[in-house]
């Protein structure tokens, strides 16, 4: 938990709540990057909310090199521009059938784009997928991930590193200590208990816990679901307002940012 560490040190400097914006970016940049322009049009509007923005140009970094696209690269470079702002890069994990050394060697590539000299766009933390959660997790598992962990720490070149864990559900208590995010919920709003999800995170780890909701839509009382987390510590949230291709829905999620939305939930998050 490098961060953790590093931000307890300047907590004072911190606004009144730390529950920040964890932003899935799965979307295609598009020509000079022009489908993130409502991202950081709202990151731009909320400079005291802190983003962390998950680069995923396919399924992990597409490479074995610098980005190919140039899309991506002005797109990553303008994310690099903002101080509340932090890069992470999408590795998948494949609950742990994925072979370590594929998953390293993904880290490898966006820890290499810090070199690149065209454009800043080092990535600044891991953001790991398909993270297996907590019902019958045998040892080596938890070892699979405390070496991953360790080896993002290691590897890539900022002084935060954030590494997040995405179960998508109630992830392995112990793995609490590898990273600094772990994403105990990513379902529909229609499974969102609010208070009752929040109690049930685990004891003193509510602001490592991140609440992905998705299926929200324009009648969503988003001010008053993050109010409640930030009261109670929550770490992180996103709202999407698409429906997820594995429930046979046409849309998807986190294909499309609309600026309204990510400003409502910037002054939900801002307001605390
Ligand atoms: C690149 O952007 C990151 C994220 O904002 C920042 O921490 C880093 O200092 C920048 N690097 C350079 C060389 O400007
Ligand atoms: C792991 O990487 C090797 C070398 O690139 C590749 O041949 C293999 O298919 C990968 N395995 C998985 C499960 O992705
Ligand atoms: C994890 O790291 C330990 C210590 O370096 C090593 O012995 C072990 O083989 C690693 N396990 C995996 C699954 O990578
Ligand atoms: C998601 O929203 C759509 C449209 O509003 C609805 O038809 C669908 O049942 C919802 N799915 C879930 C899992 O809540
Ligand atoms: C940007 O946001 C506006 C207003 O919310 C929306 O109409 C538009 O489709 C969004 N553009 C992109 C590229 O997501």
């Amino acid at each position: 938990m490098k961060s953790l560490q590093i931000l307890s040190l300047c907590s004072l400097a911190l606004p009144t709540t730390s529950l920040f914006v964890l932003l899935p970016l799965y979307v295609y940049p598009g020509p000079s990057a022009s489908a993130w322009n409502n991202v950081t049009t709202a990151i731009a509007a909320y400079p005291t909310v802190q983003w962390q923005i998950i680069i995923n140009p396919n399924s992990g970094p597409d490479t074995t090199s610098y980005p190919t696209d140039s899309n991506f690269i002005t797109g990553i470079s303008n994310l690099n521009k903002y101080p509340n702002v932090i890069t992470l890069g999408y590795v998948r994990t494949t609950y742990a059938q994925r072979p370590y050394a594929n998953v390293t060697s993904d880290i490898d590539v966006y820890a290499y784009w810090a070199s690149y000299s065209g454009a800043n766009i080092s990535i600044g933390g891991i953001f790991f997928d398909e993270v297996t959660g907590e019902d019958n997790t045998p040892a080596s598992i938890q070892t699979y991930y405390e070496n991953l962990s360790a080896y993002a720490y290691d590897k890539v070149p900022s002084t935060v590193t954030p590494v997040v864990f995405n179960p998508g559900s109630p992830g392995l208590p112990a793995l609490f200590d590898s990273c600094d995010t772990m994403v105990e919920f990513e379902s529909p709003l229609s499974s969102y208990g609010g208070l009752k999800t929040i109690q049930a995170l685990p004891a003193g780890y509510a602001d490592q816990s991140s609440l992905i909701i998705y299926n929200a839509t324009a009648a969503t009382n988003v001010k008053s679901l993050v109010h409640t987390m930030s009261v109670n510590g929550v770490g992180s949230t996103f709202f999407d307002y698409g429906v997820c291709f594995y429930q046979g829905q046409p849309t998807g999620c986190y294909n499309t940012f609309s600026l309204t939305n990510l400003k409502l939930l910037a002054a939900a998050v801002q307001a605390g």
